[in-house]
């Protein structure tokens, strides 16, 4: 039996790695630390181009469409409360960019902070119950066609080989 969401699953492990090191370092500043507009500018990127760009895109344009049409064998549906969170996202990130623009600390900690928590949430219930529904709902056939598919989907500069080493580079950013 295929498996098309444990790939999905070990995307995450990455995005909550770099969440836990925004929370430390909103943390900080809430501790008087100065915000690294660096810091932020890559982990914003990291979003950008990996959390949206590249997991979001592959969620949305391939795994939630396939289990979409595949209604009759799931209970219920949770993807509009997935695409809502995704977009959810997407806004405290435009917050995050606002405030780094015009150097307002606190509006740069509530828009990262409630990115981080809204993504831990998300991640937890696909992890829990949607990625296993759609193993589920899913024949053999159906989720062959949704691995080729994402093959199409390029990481872009987030490639699976480079993605801890940017891991690395914003700890250390954080640490300075
Ligand atoms: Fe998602
Ligand atoms: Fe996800």
């Amino acid at each position: 039996m295929k498996n098309i969401t444990r790939v999905l699953s070990e995307e995450h492990q990455h995005i909550l790695k770099v969440i836990e090191i925004v929370l430390n370092e909103c943390t900080q500043i809430e501790n008087g630390k100065e915000p690294d507009k660096t810091f932020f500018n890559e982990v914003i990127n990291f979003i950008k181009k990996y959390a949206d760009g590249y997991h979001h895109a592959k969620e949305e344009g391939i795994l939630f469409k396939a289990m979409l049409a595949n209604m009759e064998n799931m209970h219920c549906n949770p993807i509009p409360v997935m695409l809502h969170e995704h977009d959810t996202g997407r806004q405290y990130v435009k917050g995050m960019i606002e405030a780094l623009a015009c150097d307002n600390k606190q509006e740069l900690i509530e828009n990262a902070k409630g990115y981080c928590y809204l993504l831990q949430n998300h991640i937890y219930k696909e992890d829990n119950v949607l990625y296993p529904m759609a193993e589920q709902a899913l024949d053999e056939s159906q989720k062959q066609q949704v691995e080729e598919l994402y093959n199409l989907v390029q990481a872009d500069e987030f490639s699976e080989i480079i993605i801890q080493a940017f891991i690395d580079k914003i700890s250390r950013l954080k640490s300075i």
